[in-house]
């Protein structure tokens, strides 16, 4: 053959095979940027945690590990022809995690797997994309929440006639405000329940909207306890006893009332705390201006109208254990072994005096063992003086953090989990004011189980929050289990809020959740009567957010005086209705959409455990009667988002 020849036959053979023989792709060889998942990094032939990929013992050469939930959005010209794979939980996650792979082509679903569970063999997936331009690769938790779901597409590969598929960012949605303004005329919106202890400083603040000036005041408050006229504040001090207090509030445009009931008593955090911490935030980067500018915020933005009160500090206010010594060369703690303050808080009884003059609360943080997780001093061996000194100081709320407590017990048993929190207990019971007790140790031992035994009022049921659906909704959507366990003083708590501009440091960025997303974030806390603490800067609060943060009737969902956490009635695979009883005989009931298209969700009122009738259904995130149902109430739901109705008997 001579040469030119032979180049026109290998020409004309390469130009055959490339119509006839498809490209060939593999998932992990396209960018991954834009995958959004709910723990980790997407692994490039590696799972998750970075070792090869394994599906029931099997290995895998390629593939993408993932983390549920998780979103892989491509754009496809039409003509790629097929999508394999392998898929199942990643081997190294031992028999946990449970799994669904679901995959939608141009907004129709083409595959959903069964739920498939860790140890389990891979399952084979064979999807036919002609036609296809917008292609979706999901991954969602199963019915225990997203710990350990280290989800594999192994050997995922597209074959294709035309382009190569691409991957896309992830839909934006445009912010939508649903709540219209507050009235003019004064409406209470602060909970109609407050605990203190005999003889602890009272510090109600009554939350009202409405034009000012405005003025307060209140009926049957006891002896000792009085209300200032001008900021509504509820101060003083007083004896043993349930007091039936009106609360009123007067401005030009009318007079609101509200029946609060002041018990005095051995229980506080009657309903979940509000307020916000500075960890989602900053993290670190922490110092007295920026606490108090927030507590400033919390009243200039209007939050504080709503029942908004703490103000709490979280890690990195004490010094750190090796650099502030080598630095400062001086101690941690003084010779009475009280806890010393970096020089971020030269002052901390003038912060808490400067925010308690606002009306507000104030929270600080620690670690039960030698260090915080941050590296910083812990309480470990000083737990009596860092009781007093937290209440010398005027603190309202201590979160106390397990993390360094892992180095004096590294495989804790139920009694050794119990341990560190019923020793700052008993310490926190002697001081003469009041310390809403919040555990975090990230669920351990099922801690909703006996955190109330142990002296929480709330007790964190999972690890840390990001601002990602994949977190949020793993985390959310798991509280069930808890359900049972939350009452007046004892919340469970699924941690902080991921709203507004957040980041753990000093760079902050706008919360990755989409609107809907939001919504449903808030919705679902709400429902689970979770403490609410706003993780976000809130000198940068823009108009969706604070819209989000100050709809009283969700609000009132959240503080209600039975203080039941809602339970999932429904779940499909894609809608759950979760329904959380209220104190006036009503409902709470939110539909939610896990899917990634809209879709309608219906709440069947027998499901929902409901008597036969007729109930009138009140859209709560508008504030609008949508009018009276009989057996169900349905309503089309945008792709991760909620309707939170109030379904009262007729
Ligand atoms: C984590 C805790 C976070 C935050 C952080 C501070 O253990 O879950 O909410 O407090 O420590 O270092």
């Amino acid at each position: 053959m001579t040469l030119k020849r032979f180049l026109l036959v290998s020409t004309l053979s390469l130009l055959c095979s490339s119509l006839l023989n498809a490209g060939e792709v593999y998932l992990s060889e396209l960018d991954m940027a834009n995958c959004q998942q709910g723990w980790g990094q997407p692994g490039i032939n590696v799972s998750v945690d970075g070792n090869k990929l394994t599906i029931g013992g099997e290995q895998y050469d390629k593939g993408l590990g993932t983390h549920s939930d998780s979103a892989i959005l491509l754009q496809l010209d039409g003509k790629v022809k097929s999508f394999t794979a392998m898929v199942g939980v990643d081997s190294e996650t031992g028999a946990r995690g449970s799994v669904r792979f679901v995959i939608y082509g141009d907004n129709k679903k083409l595959y959903s797997s069964e739920l498939l569970k860790g140890g389990q063999p891979a399952t084979q997936v064979a999807v036919d994309l002609s036609g296809v331009r917008e292609l979706m690769l999901l991954t969602t938790a199963g019915d225990n929440g997203i710990d350990y779901d280290h989800a594999n597409w192994a050997q995922a590969k597209f074959v294709y006639d035309g382009a190569a598929p691409k991957t896309a960012s992830q839909p934006v949605e445009e912010k939508y405000i649903l709540t219209p303004p507050a009235p003019a005329e004064p409406r209470i919106n602060s909970a109609s329940i407050f605990g203190v202890r005999p003889g602890s400083p009272v510090l109600y603040t009554i939350a009202a909207t409405g034009e000012r000036p405005m003025t307060f005041s209140a009926k049957g408050l006891p002896k000792g306890v009085t209300v200032d006229e001008k900021t509504g504040q509820i101060t003083g001090q007083t004896v043993r006893g349930s007091y039936k207090v009106t609360l009123i509030a007067k401005n030009k445009l009318g007079k609101a009332t509200k029946e609060l009931t002041l018990e005095v008593g051995d229980k506080i955090a009657l309903t979940p705390p509000m307020g916000w911490n500075s960890w989602n935030c900053w993290g670190c980067a922490i110092d007295e201006a920026k606490i108090r500018d927030s507590a400033q915020w919390l009243v200039k933005s209007g939050l504080i109208n709503h029942g908004w009160q703490y103000i709490n500090i979280d890690d990195c206010w004490m010094k750190k254990l090796d650099t502030d010594d080598e630095v400062l060369g001086g101690t941690r703690r003084d010779e009475q072994g009280y806890i010393l303050t970096n020089k971020n808080f030269p002052d901390m009884r003038k912060l808490t005096d400067y925010i308690h003059g606002l009306g507000l609360k104030t929270g600080i943080y620690i670690s039960p063992g030698p260090s915080t997780c941050a590296g910083f001093e812990g309480s470990y061996k000083y737990e009596k003086q860092d009781a007093e000194i937290f209440a010398a100081w005027g603190f309202d709320y201590l979160k106390y953090d397990w993390c360094g407590y892992g180095s004096i017990v590294r495989n804790p048993d139920l009694v050794a989990l119990k341990l560190p929190y019923i020793h700052m207990a008993h310490y926190l019971a002697q001081q003469p004011r009041d310390i809403v007790y919040s555990l975090c140790q990230y669920g351990m031992g099922e801690v909703w189980q006996w955190g109330g035994e142990v002296g929480g009022n709330c007790w964190r049921t999972t690890g840390d929050i990001v601002d990602t659906w994949g977190s949020m909704a793993g985390i959310g959507f798991d509280q069930a289990k808890c359900t049972p366990f939350a009452r007046p003083g004892n919340w469970n708590d699924p941690d902080m809020l991921v709203v507004g501009k957040v980041g753990w440091g000093p760079n902050l960025h706008d919360s990755r959740l989409t609107p809907s997303e939001q919504y449903t974030h808030i919705s679902l806390w709400s429902l689970l009567a979770s403490p609410l603490l706003i993780g976000c800067d809130l000198s940068q609060l823009d108009e969706f957010t604070l819209n989000l943060l100050t709809n009283d009737e969700v609000i009132a969902v959240n503080q209600d005086s039975l203080g039941v956490q809602a339970g999932r009635k429904i779940q499909t695979e894609e809608g759950e209705v979760w329904v959380k009883p209220l104190a006036d005989g009503s409902y709470a009931v939110g539909l939610f959409n896990r899917g990634y298209i809209a879709s309608e969700i219906e709440a069947d009122f027998a499901a929902l455990g409901l008597k036969p009738g007729k109930y009138q259904v009140r859209d709560l995130w508008r504030q609008q009667e949508l009018g009276n149902f009989k057996g169900s109430f349905k309503s089309q739901v945008p792709r991760h988002g909620v309707v939170l109705v109030k379904v009262t008997r007729k």
